[in-house]
């Protein structure tokens, strides 16, 4: 029902698309999936079969075709923020994609213990894992040793807020996410540069809740860009079985149609506070740091891929 409704829905002019999402989420029978976002990292989660879409697998490919001459020098190190089931690693970047004699080190940053071991198996021979069990928003700058990069991929949309200034403007306390970024920017040897991904949606604090644009931002990011092309996954993709296109449905629905009703959660509830692209650019130029190259890495021009180096030589 979904595969045909939806795509149905997505020609009607914008304004009418609302409600008529409303209504097909009270058609749609109830799913046995009570998974939440990023809890969970089984094979049989939502989450494996997120990263086993096509606009994943385009975001890790893109991300680890950027890496892998670094990884082939010896002693590299990256810090990675978040990261989630080790798709980057174990699906991008397999160990016959490094040269045998790779070696380094992954220090990953992510508060679930259980990514830490999901990264560990993912790792090639060769590179060892530095797991720090917190919130990149609570690691004190100067306690992260000097990298040749850094990934944050899908990640920094979890902080509230463009920068500190603007959380408490908003009742809220702590770093934000120019302050990440700054932290980040601060650990990159000469030489080194950064990898961003992130959905170009603007959905940040200042959007209130309840704001009809803010649901409008998150329809055009969750459902005119990203449901396609799972809906798609699951009709085209010949590598897929029937459990697996169940699952892509799930994700559809679950973490694309569901996620619209964060319009009108509590603003400490959304967990998504994504900016667009012209945001994060001005925001990494706040934060010192030059943006080298950026694409899409999807055809729904979903997730942009930022590269970027210190604005001022190191
Ligand atoms: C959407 S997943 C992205 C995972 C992976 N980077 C990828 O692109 O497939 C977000 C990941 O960031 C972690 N995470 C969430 N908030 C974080 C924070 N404030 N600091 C560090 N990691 C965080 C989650 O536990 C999860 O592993």
């Amino acid at each position: 029902m979904l595969a045909t409704s939806l795509p149905a829905i997505l020609t009607l002019p914008r304004s009418e698309q609302s409600a008529a999402l409303r209504a097909l989420r009270c058609a749609l029978p109830p799913t046995a999936t009570p998974e939440a976002w990023n809890s969970r990292f089984g094979p049989t989660s939502l989450f494996a079969a997120w990263t086993a879409s096509s606009l994943m697998r385009g975001l890790h490919r893109s991300n680890a075709e950027l890496l892998r001459p670094l990884l082939a020098r010896p002693g590299f190190r990256v810090i990675e923020i978040g990261g989630g089931d080790g798709a980057l690693w174990r699906d991008a970047l397999p160990p016959d994609a490094l040269p045998p004699d790779a070696q380094g080190e992954l220090l990953l940053i992510d508060p679930v213990a259980e990514v830490g071991e999901l990264v560990r198996a993912s790792l090639p021979e060769g590179v060892s894992l530095r797991f720090r069990q917190a919130r990149l928003e609570e690691v004190d700058p100067g306690s992260l040793p000097p990298a040749d990069a850094f990934v944050a991929s899908l990640v920094l949309h979890h902080i509230a807020g463009a920068d500190r200034a603007q959380r408490q403007a908003h009742g809220l306390s702590g770093p934000g996410k120019l302050e990440a970024l700054q932290t980040l920017a601060g650990c990159l040897r000469p030489g080194g540069f950064g990898l961003v991904n992130e959905a170009d949606i603007h959905c940040d604090i200042e959007l209130a809740p309840g704001e009809p644009l803010l649901e409008e931002r998150l329809i055009d990011s969750y459902v005119r860009r990203c449901a396609p092309s799972l809906l798609q996954d699951a009709a085209r993709r010949p590598d897929a079985d029937a459990d697996l296109r169940a699952r892509w449905e799930a994700v559809c629905l679950h973490w694309c149609l569901e996620q619209v009703d964060l319009a009108n959660a509590p603003l400490a509830d959304r967990d998504v506070y994504e900016l667009d692209v012209p945001r994060w650019r001005a925001l990494f130029r706040r934060a010192g740091l030059a943006v080298q190259a950026e694409q899409f890495t999807d055809p729904q021009n979903l997730f942009r891929q930022y590269l970027l180096t210190p604005s001022e030589p190191r």
